[in-house]
């Protein structure tokens, strides 16, 4: 990740929280007010208590008895809407933040570059998005929740119990702290064991989602008794820390309990000598033991305040990293409009990771407008890794490479790519329409007559027509309803809808039955009819009527020229032609 961010302090994150927070701040404030109401009525619940016990009971006060049912049912109204307003404020701001960082987040996604994919999984960026958030949020509106709200009640209850006497006080001063050092102590336990378990939920989850993906690979390997035995294990480590926390839970109740109790007794020892009963009446006494017992829950939720403090800086780290990310390089201004497909590799060195050695090596060819370049190789030699380029998903390490004479660094990337058309080695679909999935990415509207002739051209009109809603059927999350022939096609008629004067075909390499290859053939000759096509061929058909055969070995280019020469020169090329072309026989002759 970026490196500038590591070095963001908790108080820098938290600072940059709050900017997320500032356009709602008059919401803030009001909930600010409507904690600090709730907090009154708190000690207001506690303080009733005396009037109640020496009004009502004791001195059998007729307006008192009156007025004690009305101001508790006041009391407990105001608390009520000035809870309503702080659920509701905080909840709203929340949600509002929520939003705004899921959106921030996807627009930096789209644009960050191709090298940053490759470094992250799928699964880490979806959970930055999905729970990282909500985390960041809950943790902060509870912290702000707590600080607020629980510590004015305290303050508030606090000052009432001074008010009433001051020597009880004292028993209460004693005793407070020590509850808040059990509760910071476990709830520090808790947080160590919560990593745990988060940990190997997060391996159970692994587990679970490997063998779903690879449901048919654990089938066929017959690996489910090692599959089972490997949950297992996890499964067991789960119990355990889970376990560790029901423990501490367990024991750490009756412990604050016990020293609440002994702070009580030591109450009520000192209320009830001599001298003090004198000195303080029952309502006073059971006034300031409620006001005891009301600061417990908020002091506990105070000092675990810390932990989710934590947990909201540590989410807001993650999610701040990936908005530090840069964005894709754009310094070209060019714009060409529609070019003629000249394309000129010079002297091209390439690394993905300056470590981990070149990949590619001095590469150097040129394909003239509406040309078929082939590129040829053994898996890893660096084809898909040289198209690649073309499009700028990745940056030279040194060299050049030119569309009609212009350097591509120095066209507009935007400019740049529309000039290109991607099928890939992995067709990658949306889950939509067939209708969508072909105009996918086409600014202006196109008709439905558009379409069908594009499915017409990609051969793939046939089995459109054949599914349930057409154009209308939706395909499933990438385009899981169709077979991988048929993707294909999906994905050459989106290309020669999107019309763009070079293409780039990456075939795959998995063989399809003889009447899909002879469609998808066909298919790809009317997509590479006056286009550039720079294909890295698995089909010999395709090899044999390019212009030139590129013959790629460890990122270096070793042969080139047509069929027909290589052929004759019966060299690199000739060899993998007949290795193929053996292949091919053995496979039709299986068949
Ligand atoms: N995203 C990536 N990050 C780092 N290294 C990569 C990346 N993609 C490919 N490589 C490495 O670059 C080399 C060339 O890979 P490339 O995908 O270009 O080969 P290829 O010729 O297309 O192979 P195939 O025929 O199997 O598709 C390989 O050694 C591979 O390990
Ligand atoms: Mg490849």
């Amino acid at each position: 990740m970026n490196s500038d961010n590591s070095l963001m302090s908790a108080n820098q994150i938290y600072r940059r929280l709050l900017t997320y927070v500032k356009p709602y701040w008059p919401v803030f404030l009001a909930a600010i007010f409507a904690m600090a109401i709730f907090a009154g009525t708190e000690t207001g619940v506690a303080a009733l208590m005396k009037p109640l016990m020496d009004g009502s009971f004791v001195e059998r006060d007729n307006d008192t008895i009156k007025l004690i049912p009305l101001l508790l049912i006041g009391l407990f109204l105001i608390r009520g809407v000035a809870n309503f307003f702080t659920s509701y404020g905080l909840g709203w701001i929340a949600r509002n933040i929520i939003k705004n960082l899921r959106a921030e987040m996807f627009e930096r996604l789209i644009t960050l570059p191709t090298s940053f994919y490759d470094q992250n999984t799928s699964g880490k960026l979806m959970s930055k998005l999905l729970y990282d958030v909500e985390q960041v949020t809950t943790a902060t509106t509870d912290s702000i929740l707590i600080l607020i709200r629980d510590s004015l009640t305290i303050i508030g209850l606090l000052a009432w119990m001074i008010y009433l006497n001051g020597l009880l006080s004292l028993i209460i001063l004693l005793t407070v702290p020590l509850i808040g050092l059990l509760v910071y102590k476990i709830s520090y336990r808790f947080r160590h064991i919560s990593k745990g378990i988060q940990d190997s939920m997060g391996d159970v989850s692994h587990i679970c989602n490997e063998i779903i993906e690879g449901q048919r690979e654990v089938k066929t390997f017959g690996a489910q008794q090692y599959e089972i035995k490997r949950f297992d294990k996890i499964n067991q480590l789960n119990r355990r820390q889970r376990m560790k926390r029901v423990a501490t839970e367990a024991i750490s109740q009756p412990i604050i309990q016990l020293i609440a109790v002994l702070g009580l007794s030591g109450v009520i020892y000192l209320a009830t000598l001599p001298d003090m009963l004198e000195k303080i009446s029952v309502g006073s006494f059971i006034s300031f033991v409620t006001a005891m017992f009301m600061i417990l829950t908020p002091l506990k939720r105070l000092t675990k305040v810390n932990s989710k403090l934590q947990a909201g800086i540590a989410a807001a780290h993650s999610i701040f990293s990936l908005l530090d990310e840069h964005p894709e390089q754009d310094t070209g201004t060019k714009t060409i409009g529609r070019t003629q497909g000249d394309i000129v590799y010079k002297n091209v060195c390439f690394s993905y990771n300056p470590e981990k050695g070149t990949v590619l090596h001095d590469i150097s060819f040129h394909a003239k407008p509406g040309q078929t370049i082939a590129f040829v190789g053994h898996s890893g030699s660096g084809k898909t890794t040289l198209v690649s380029l073309l499009a700028r998903f990745y940056r030279l390490t040194s060299g050049q490479i030119l569309i009609d004479g212009i350097d591509i660094n120095d066209l507009a990337l935007t400019d740049l790519r529309q000039q290109i058309s991607l099928v890939n080695q992995q067709v990658v679909l949306f889950n939509d329409t067939v209708a969508n999935n072909i105009t996918y990415g086409q600014k202006q509207h196109i008709s439905n007559e558009q379409i069908i002739a594009a499915a017409k051209a990609a051969h793939a009109w046939d089995f459109i027509e054949r599914l349930p809603d057409g154009l209308a059927t939706h395909i499933g999350q990438n385009g899981v309803l169709l077979s991988g022939g048929q993707r294909q096609r999906i994905a050459i008629a989106r290309a020669l809808l999107r019309d763009a004067p070079i293409l780039v075909l990456d075939e795959a390499t998995a063989s399809l039955d003889t009447e899909a290859e002879r469609h998808i053939q066909a298919a790809l000759e009317a997509l590479m009819k006056q286009r550039t096509t720079l294909v890295i061929a698995h089909r010999l058909s395709t090899i044999e009527k390019a212009d030139q055969i590129i013959v790629m070995h460890n990122g270096q280019i070793i042969e080139t020229g047509t069929h027909t020469e290589l052929l004759e020169k019966g060299q690199h090329y000739a060899e993998l032609y007949r290795l193929q072309f053996q292949e091919k026989t053995v496979v039709t002759e299986n068949k």
